[in-house]
């Protein structure tokens, strides 16, 4: 990385709590691409835009920080708790929390209650999860996601815990076993950036059952066909130890329950 590019990155608040690995690894195929550093600095930042700084700004970090202190001392209330899940992009889509019980009603249903869930590029959904009662290890790079997660564990004695590490490079996976991984509107983003990343991770997740899932609605809240693409998208996508489990969808998701294949 060209040095004084590669600190201004570290140094800026959107970006520097983004995994390191991720950083570098963008940083190097950026480069192949663009010549001048100012121009790889732009497509690093732009990139890292798209795949997590959209998702969770600096300014709604520092709100889900204030909304889980609120929690904590007022209540533990389901109100509270819809404010904290409100503060990333993701999480927000699936409010209100009737509707997000909902789903993990119907997705215990089929799956079994799990006792121990891994949530793969998991956002601040953990969070969610152990307030449920769950155990839950999630991985995500982005460093604001994992520090709520892992802050709402230790302070408020949740059954929470996260890594920040890049599920696009090796030992990103937690060791052990679980009964259920999640990877809820990640796979098409990690296959965006590198192909065939999307495969290669389902083969390796430890977990009996993967549920899957994919936006069905744009930013605008249309109904564009997004289900029918991504509904083949999955099957072309499937590797060889995994098989279609159950499939649903929800308002504005496409679910799919993964099992491992003998
Ligand atoms: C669309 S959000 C989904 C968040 C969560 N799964 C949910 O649905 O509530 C995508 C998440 O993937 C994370 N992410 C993107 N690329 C990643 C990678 N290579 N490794 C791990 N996490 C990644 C982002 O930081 C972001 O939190």
């Amino acid at each position: 990385m060209n040095n004084d590019y590669r600190e201004k990155l570290l140094q800026s608040k959107k970006y520097r709590d983004v995994c390191p690995d991720t950083l570098v690894r963008l940083w190097a195929e950026c480069e192949v691409k663009y010549k001048k550093p100012k121009d790889v600095d732009r497509a690093v930042r732009e990139a890292l835009h798209g795949i997590t700084g959209a998702f969770l700004t600096p300014a709604e970090a520092s709100e889900c920080a204030w909304a889980m202190q609120s929690w904590h001392a007022g209540g533990r209330t389901d109100d509270q708790l819809e404010n904290i899940l409100n503060k990333h992009a993701s999480t927000r889509e699936r409010l209100p929390l009737a509707d997000m019980d909902a789903l993990y009603a119907r997705i215990f249903d089929i799956a079994g209650r799990p006792g121990h869930i891994l949530d793969l590029a998991c956002g601040i959904n953990p969070i969610y999860l152990a307030v449920r009662g769950l155990r839950v290890t999630g991985v995500d790079i982005s460093g604001a996601a994992v520090s709520a997660v892992n802050a709402f564990g230790q302070s408020c004695g949740m059954p929470a815990d996260a890594v920040c590490a890049d599920l696009l490079c090796p030992g990103a996976i937690p060791a052990g076993r679980y009964d259920l991984a999640l990877l809820f509107k990640a796979l098409p983003l990690l296959e965006r950036q590198r192909s065939g990343a999307a495969r290669k991770l389902l083969r390796q997740i430890p977990a009996k059952v993967v549920a899957a899932s994919f936006p069905t609605r744009t930013l605008g809240g249309r109904n564009v066909g997004m289900a029918a693409h991504y509904a083949a998208w999955m099957e072309a996508h499937l590797p060889e130890n995994r098989a279609v489990l159950a499939s649903f969808e929800t308002e504005n998701e496409l679910f799919y329950l993964l099992e491992e294949r003998s």
